[in-house]
């Protein structure tokens, strides 16, 4: 046993290297994943339920996009593919995390357009046209509000963001708590237990 979670900055554990299997968006895609990363073993069905239920970016659409922690890169692939023009920057407080969306981004062959950053590596001046996040729900609530009150301003004013959370983790509280923030929100799609979240300023 060691100490590590999947939000530790530097994973301690062997990175066991693996393979992970999805289609979204009429493709397919298989992503280097590792232990010591979230979800290391298949695509998370709560971002399975975002990929499915959101809508993903216009072919054309040229950002920039956010995927906050963006762990092994399945949304900031998937984010990438579907909008061929587009910057989307993927950021993790795991740095192995970081290594293998990088290593994602060359494989769908995006590696130009995709921008793998720590969380205060991301110029200040940055716009988003999206925000896209299976948010870290176990770094705690307090933590959770501090990171999502970080990212969600950063949105351009005609700007979306979507979340997706699990209800038994707390997703309609989160819900009241971003309308309390005076954020526009829609409950956009709700299965298999998972909201999915659409905000707007
Ligand atoms: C629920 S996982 C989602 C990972 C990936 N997007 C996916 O769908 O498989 C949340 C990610 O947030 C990262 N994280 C934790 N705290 C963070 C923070 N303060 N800033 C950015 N990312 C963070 C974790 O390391 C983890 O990779």
């Amino acid at each position: 046993m060691t100490g590590d979670h999947y939000f530790t900055a530097e994973p301690t554990t062997a990175a066991r290297p693996r393979e992970v299997e999805f289609s979204a968006g009429g493709r397919d895609y298989t992503l280097a994943s590792a232990s010591g990363v979230f979800s290391a073993n298949r695509l998370d069905p709560g971002t399975a339920v975002l990929l499915r239920k959101a809508e993903l970016p216009a072919h054309d659409a040229t950002g920039p996009l956010l995927d906050i922690g963006c762990g092994f890169g399945p949304i900031t692939c998937v984010l990438a593919a579907s909008a061929p023009a587009a910057t989307v920057w993927a950021v993790d407080v795991n740095e192995r995390a970081r290594e293998l969306t990088a290593a994602n981004a060359a494989r769908v062959g995006a590696a130009d357009r995709v921008r793998v950053a720590a969380p205060g590596d991301v110029p200040a001046d940055l716009a988003f046209a999206q925000i896209w996040s299976n948010p870290p729900i176990h770094i705690g609530k307090a933590e959770l509000h501090d990171l999502l009150l970080r990212w969600l301003p950063r949105l351009a004013p005609d700007g979306v963001a979507w979340l997706v959370v699990a209800r038994h983790l707390g997703g309609d509280s989160l819900h009241r708590w971003l309308v309390e923030q005076g954020w526009q929100v829609e409950r956009h799609a709700s299965q298999k237990g998972y909201r999915v979240l659409r905000v707007t300023p």
